[in-house]
């Protein structure tokens, strides 16, 4: 009998030679043992067309079918989703090195915010600079989280603390999105802090955020999600729900910063509002896990902030895991409570600080940071059908996501199909 040979499968992409393919599944939040249950393949190749995953399969099978424009090699090493943070705060221009330096002498980051430091010094940034401005901090930033394997980033305003600065910042936002590979999704904080011209007419701040930014920014849709700092020196609980109600009736989705520098039961406000997250959570109470946990709000923890900012409680991690609550893992960059971009140091940190394990922390930080920014159904995971955000490491498996710290493991980056960062390679041929 003669077999007809088939043509080849013309593709955009394939990457092949992948040591061990390592990816959490699905579209939905991941909670309880599920939590850290990989697929964990061995000995594949990704296709890639159209900016989507084609087919994972055997590596001899795949290289055979198909024909790509482009291969990848990925060297036998550890391959993963894209990651994604789901908590930062990159719009702002000058840095604080200052204020990292006065706590090492001693001082709290509230008695740093008392002072007039803090938020109302990035404040003072944003409002002293142009939209171009901002873009053009945005977009060598967006770089470094590329570099670093990140492929979405939750972006929040929040520096800006008057109608037209929080505009300045969200259009900056919206802009670097249009100009670079990262996928920014954009979220209106400009419940931050009070600021200085309001600092003795705190109703009047509430009110102008209430019937007035909040409807522009709305109107605007530069905003997909809205944020409060829930915290008892800013916005306490009944002046965040009120907001915050007020803005899901304007059409957002709503996340929260709460319970982070006190035990104030932002938790259980946000499991109450339905928030899609309930972001730090140092403080929380066993009733708020609870609370997060019936509510299906996802816990964004960002072990890197209390480190610096040299607070000794942590976010119970391993508790919330335990109740079986979906947690995410993210950076919280920001001038003031975290200089820091890197999601796979985070991993690590989720690692030694909450005892997360690494298919659980990998899933933290791709599955479940995408469902809470509603993207669970595109990015997250690497399987047939979704966005390729695909990140090819050094790495020889994917324990060692949380084992090996301090380095960027990321060899290449791939969004959407498109490979868009390769590490660069050290010059040996000067040496005999
Ligand atoms: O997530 N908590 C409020 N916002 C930031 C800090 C912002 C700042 O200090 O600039 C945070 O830690
Ligand atoms: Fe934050």
């Amino acid at each position: 009998m003669v077999r007809m040979q088939q043509s080849p499968i013309e593709i955009d992409c394939l990457i092949h030679n992948v040591g061990e393919l390592a990816t959490s599944q699905g579209s939905e939040i991941r909670g309880g043992k599920a939590l850290g249950s990989l697929r964990i393949e061995n000995g594949v190749a990704l296709a890639i067309h159209q900016g989507k995953i084609e087919e994972v399969g055997p590596d001899a099978d795949l290289t055979g079918r198909y024909q790509a424009r482009q291969k990848i090699d990925a060297q036998g090493q550890l391959v993963v989703p894209g990651l994604v943070d789901a908590h930062t705060h990159p719009v702002f221009l000058g840095t604080r090195e200052g204020e990292f330096e006065d706590r090492l002498r001693g001082k709290s980051y509230l008695e740093i915010a008392e002072g007039g430091g803090g938020i109302l010094s990035s404040m003072l940034g944003v409002r002293n600079s142009t939209k171009e401005q901002l873009v053009q901090a945005l977009l060598p930033r967006m770089d470094r989280f590329l570099s670093l394997g990140t492929t979405t980033v939750e972006a929040k305003s929040g520096y800006g603390l008057s109608l037209a600065d929080e505009m300045k910042s969200l259009e900056a936002i919206a802009e670097a999105n249009r100009l670079h590979p990262v996928d920014l999704v954009p979220t209106f904080l400009g419940a931050h802090d009070f600021p200085p011209e309001y600092r003795d007419r705190r109703g009047e701040y509430l009110a102008l955020l209430r019937n007035e930014m909040l409807p522009a920014v709305a109107e605007s849709g530069l905003a997909e999600y809205c944020d409060v700092f829930t915290e008892s020196h800013v916005f306490g609980l009944d002046e965040s729900r009120d907001l915050l109600n007020h803005a899901k009736e304007l059409g957002f989705k709503v996340r929260l910063h709460v319970d982070q520098l006190t035990a104030l039961g932002g938790a259980q406000l946000a499991a109450e509002l339905g928030a899609a997250s309930a972001d730090h959570l140092e403080h929380v109470s066993d009733a708020g896990i609870d609370a997060l946990g019936q509510a299906g709000v996802v816990p964004v923890l960002c072990p890197l902030v209390p480190l610096f900012l040299r607070e000794s409680q942590e976010a119970p991690g391993r508790r919330m895991a335990d109740a079986g609550l979906s947690v995410a893992l993210a950076t919280d960059f920001n001038p003031g409570s975290c200089y820091a971009m890197s999601l796979f140091e985070v991993l690590s940190y989720g690692a030694l600080r909450y005892g997360l394990l690494a298919g659980e922390a990998l899933t933290a930080a791709t599955l479940n940071a995408a469902c809470s920014l509603g993207r669970g159904d595109r990015i997250g995971t690497l399987e047939v059908g979704k966005q390729a955000d695909v990140v090819i490491t050094d790495l020889p498996g994917h324990r060692h996501l949380t084992y090996e710290m301090a380095r960027s493991p990321v060899r290449h980056v791939i969004k959407s199909g498109k490979l868009v960062y390769t590490a660069a390679q050290v010059d040996r041929s000067t040496c005999e």
